[in-house]
């Protein structure tokens, strides 16, 4: 009956609270989104991190800074939904991040790769965080109340820091042809992670996270999303996009696409990303070095 209650509730397109009524299954999913949206945030930061020293000039160099700020919030603002949502499975904050650490739980394979040139801050903030936007703009129509708001605040920080790339992806087009080359290369790198952004096509929107409106888009029609927005901000630019078989179709509104390797994509995702190992060790890192921090803030420490 209660279950009854809550599907009813879900299909007049309300929204659940966290002390509301939900089937373990619902919970456990949204868990299980929230804390992989929340890791990925965590370990988003890292690639612009290895900038923040290395920005041209001290407008970047803050603007760089402030974008790795915003990052680390979207980490605590997500994983403080997930504590709530957590709670009677006895799971702490604690617990996700060691998770995160030792590499049971999972983050965004698109942060497991280098940002060798001063180009891939660029296409990070303007492509990677347009795919984020994409995803996130799709779930504030989340039916789990409290990540839909903090996805109110997140998604305008994601619209600022998109600009703060379009900036730099600019000031390289019209910049030398040093300049340029260095922006294409940085492109032709992210290319195929940005396709793997999304996941696989095929899956199917009947499931219960779609039912239950966890989720509200397919991978697909977020990869579209995607394309439609930037593939003809890139070419206007002049870049060439390393996809031969990339082109509009007419009859469908759709971007057709080469394979863009999925072995490769589930080689990432099943932990063997460039950098997944040495980004999880400077993690592990400032957990045993704040260890004593927590220790000394616990409960059984208080006065
Ligand atoms: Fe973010
Ligand atoms: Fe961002």
């Amino acid at each position: 009956m209660d279950l009854e209650a809550f599907e009813a509730r879900i299909a007049r397109g309300e929204l659940i609270e966290a002390d509301d009524f939900m089937p373990d299954a619902y919970r456990r999913q949204c868990l299980r989104l929230i804390v992989t949206h929340a890791n990925s945030e965590l370990m988003g930061a890292l690639p612009e991190r290895e900038w923040i020293p290395r920005a041209p000039g001290l407008a970047r160099k803050l603007a760089v800074l402030s974008k790795v700020q915003d990052e680390i919030g979207h980490a605590q603002m997500i994983y403080r939904v997930a504590e709530d949502l957590a709670a009677p499975f006895a799971i702490t904050r604690q617990d996700m991040l060691d998770d995160l650490i030792d590499g049971r739980a999972k983050f965004h394979n698109v942060f497991t790769y280098p940002a060798p040139s001063w180009a891939d801050v660029g296409v990070i903030a303007w492509l990677v965080d347009g795919a984020a936007l994409e995803t996130q703009g799709a779930l504030l129509k989340t039916s789990y109340a409290p990540y839909a708001r903090i996805l109110r605040r997140i998604c305008a920080e994601e619209a600022v820091h998109l600009k703060h790339g379009e900036d730099i992806v600019l000031t390289l087009a019209s910049g030398t042809p040093a300049q340029r080359a260095m922006l294409q290369d940085a492109l032709a790198r992210w290319w195929q992670p940005l396709m793997h952004f999304f996941g696989p096509p095929g899956e199917s929107a009947n499931g219960d996270a779609f039912r239950w409106r966890i989720r509200v888009a397919t991978n697909e029609e977020l990869r579209q999303g995607f394309l439609r927005k930037y593939v003809p901000k890139i070419l206007r630019l002049g870049l060439v996009i390393p996809d031969p078989e990339l082109r509009f179709d007419n009859a469908s509104g759709n971007w057709l696409y080469g394979d863009p390797d999925w072995d490769e994509f589930w080689r990432v995702v099943r932990g063997g990303g460039q950098r997944t190992a040495e980004r999880l060790s400077l993690r592990r890192l400032s957990r045993d070095e704040q260890g004593w921090v927590l220790a000394a803030m616990s409960p059984e420490n208080a006065a």
